[in-house]
């Protein structure tokens, strides 16, 4: 994974790379570093000084290093590191420097023991383990061997090299110039007045500019303070410079609308907070423009696929990952009994390995809150060569998955930067709402009615949500109490049908910032497993609003109780049943059965976030994890 930015231009860098690297510390965080070269005193006939610092841990070791060491100069590079090749030390931080040439890279160079192995022949010598000082060695060969430029080495360098990369490098022989390159690992330009800034996330430009550049895969640019050349590279062989192509691109910045103010905490203790907060919002954005009431219909050419396209479509496959996953597991339910097309879902990083068969007459829709995980991105690249038609719903505008899909179907969420996923997930939710009542009223199958009816309902959700937000505080006695103090090893959560996703979701978002070991059952499959382990000691959190399948669950609980697990329970607002079997209960208002994972799946985020929080675990950092996933 990892986050890299770049800068260049009258200020000084140091505090604006390490601004950015904090915007993108989500990706990676377990050490970082920059590069700057000091333009500021240079003696005459002399290269600036390329000043390097790293450290390991979080950012604010590296901020701590830098303000002991200061690195003065307006052009520079930096990194946010998460381990793949090389445990996270100070010798395996980014950047890597050889000779006058440092270099950050996101990603991961395939062919990198050969290259190694090829290198330390000819006698080069590596300090760390990892891919990326192969890169910066490359570099550094080709400019020994004549190539007139820091770009025209790097891209020799990047013809050697097999893999994903977004790529950042400077020199001390051209301390006017930033180069960065891009193959399958995101990266984007921000263009500012005299100054350029490259990232591996929006987030982190947007306090210096909102146009920005999203660069394609093999797209190298050269970066000055008031220019940008972009060309692209066509790699046809070993990488002799002959066998390289390369054209001139231009690429026209694109105003970004999320505000400087959406990647800030505002307040709240953490970005996961502010974000389960934020949901009702998310929810009105996304929503907003793209329902029409009078006809009960979707409006078309906001759904990211013409009416036509619909006419072959025979099934749907749903891809995603993670919490993304989750929301597709709902999307499918409702692409069957609303759209009433056959819908299947499938975590896409066993998807592309299965030999699924899959081809025209299918509708993938991937879901990816980044647009960029490696294993969607992949599964949808595979799909397409087999003549499916693709649509993605992503939050990311311009990212990858949606690039290489037939359309796009944007969630409004704005950034989320808390790696446990909430507003994403509510607003995936909607979109795959929008796109079940889309099929449905193209084919005829759902009534203009009921379309009417149910959209008229998801309109008013966020009022609902914002109830269900008031469970705040008793979410937070409820995590002390069940979770915290009784010092809960697992828990257990339940639910049916639509809440299904909505259980495994709940399990998720506790194991991965709690770190309690959590699953999520669908509560009629608990006689088959889960059942042997419930206990007095067993937190059982089940998900049982107003709808088809409540006395279903509520036999469920009955079996929890008999065996004297202790039941956290969701239920409608009033419900006695339920309510009366449980330890405890957060009640939330009733909606539409179709629509209650928006507003079920609120509590559980909110317990996941006070169990951690008590705990005292890093609640938007968690340890192992990173929001977005660009390796398989
Ligand atoms: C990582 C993140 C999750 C996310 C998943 C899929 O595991 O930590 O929050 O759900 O990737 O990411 P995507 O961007 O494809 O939705």
């Amino acid at each position: 994974m990892c986050g890299i930015v770049g800068y260049i231009g009258p200020r000084p860098c140091a505090p604006i790379l390490i601004d950015g690297l904090r915007k993108l510390e989500y990706r990676g965080y377990d050490s970082a570093g920059l590069a700057v070269l000091d333009t500021t005193q240079v003696a005459v006939g002399e290269a600036p000084k390329l000043g390097i610092v790293r450290a390991v841990g979080k950012l604010s070791k590296l901020d701590d290093a830098v303000r002991e060491r200061p690195v003065p100069g307006n052009v520079g590079i930096g990194h946010t590191r998460w381990a793949t090749h090389g445990r996270p030390t100070e010798a395996n931080a980014h950047p890597h420097m050889v000779g006058d040439v440092a270099v950050v890279h996101n990603g991961i160079l395939e062919n990198h023991v050969e290259l190694r192995n090829e290198l330390q022949a000819q006698g080069r010598k590596f300090l760390s383990e990892t891919d990326t000082e192969i890169a910066a060695h490359l570099i550094d060969i080709e400019l020994a061997n004549g190539a007139r430029s820091l770009l025209e080495a790097t891209k020799l360098a990047l013809s050697r090299v097999r893999g994903a990369y977004a790529i950042a490098a400077v020199s001390r022989k051209e301390p006017d110039v930033v180069v960065v390159a891009k193959s399958f690992s995101p990266l984007v330009l921000g263009i500012g007045e005299g100054e350029v800034f490259a990232a591996s996330d929006v987030p982190a430009l947007l306090a210096h500019t909102r146009d920005v550049i999203f660069l394609e895969d093999g797209d190298i640019c050269e970066l000055r303070a008031n220019a940008v050349k972009i060309e692209r590279l066509l790699v046809h062989g070993d990488g002799s410079p002959e066998r390289i192509t390369v054209t001139p691109v231009v690429r026209h910045p694109k105003k970004v609308d999320w505000s400087p103010a959406q990647a800030e905490k505002q307040g709240y203790k953490h970005f996961m907070l502010k974000e389960i907060f934020e949901q009702p919002t998310a929810l009105e954005n996304t929503l907003r423009g793209r329902v029409s009431l009078d006809d009960g219909d979707i409006n078309s050419g906001e759904i990211g696929l013409a009416p036509e396209d619909v006419k072959d479509v025979k099934r749907v496959i749903l891809l995603a990952c993670g919490t993304s996953h989750h929301a597709a597991i709902a999307g499918r339910n409702w692409i069957e009994s609303l759209g009433k097309v056959p819908a299947t879902v499938e975590l896409a990083s066993e998807f592309r390995y299965r030999d699924a068969i899959v081809g025209p007459g299918d509708l993938v829709v991937s879901v990816s809150q980044s647009g960029e995980t490696a294993d969607t991105l992949a599964a949808v690249r595979d799909a397409k060569k087999r003549g499916a038609k693709l649509l993605a719903i992503s939050n990311v505008v311009g990212s990858a998955i949606p690039r290489a899909s037939d359309g796009a179907l944007y969630t409004h969420a704005g950034p989320e930067i808390g790696v446990a996923s909430t507003k994403a997930f509510t607003t995936q939710l909607s979109a795959l709402l929008m796109l079940a009542v889309w099929l449905g009223r193209r084919n005829g199958k759902l009534t203009s009615e009921r379309a009417r009816d149910l959209l008229q309902k998801a309109i008013e959700l966020p009022t609902a949500m914002r109830e269900a937000l008031d469970s705040d505080g008793e979410c937070e006695k409820i995590a002390r109490r069940q979770l915290v103090q009784t010092d809960a090893k697992d828990c257990l959560f339940l639910g049916r049908g639509l809440n299904h996703p909505i259980a495994l979701e709940g399990a998720l978002k506790l194991k991965e910032i709690s770190y309690i070991h959590a699953e999520g059952y669908a509560a009629g499959e608990m006689k088959h497993g889960p059942i042997a382990l419930i206990d007095a000691t067993m937190p059982v959190v089940v998900v049982a609003p107003r709808d088809a399948h409540y006395e279903k669950i509520a036999s469920n609980v009955q079996e929890v109780r008999a065996r004297e697990g202790r039941v956290i329970a969701i239920v409608p607002r009033g419900d006695t049943t339920i309510a009366n079997m449980a330890q405890d209960v957060i009640e939330i208002p009733d909606v539409d059965p179709e629509l209650t994972p928006f507003i079920t799946v609120i509590p559980l985020q909110l317990i996941a976030y006070h169990t951690a929080d008590l705990k005292g675990t890093d609640v938007d950092q968690p340890r192992n994890l990173a929001k977005t996933v660009t390796v398989e």
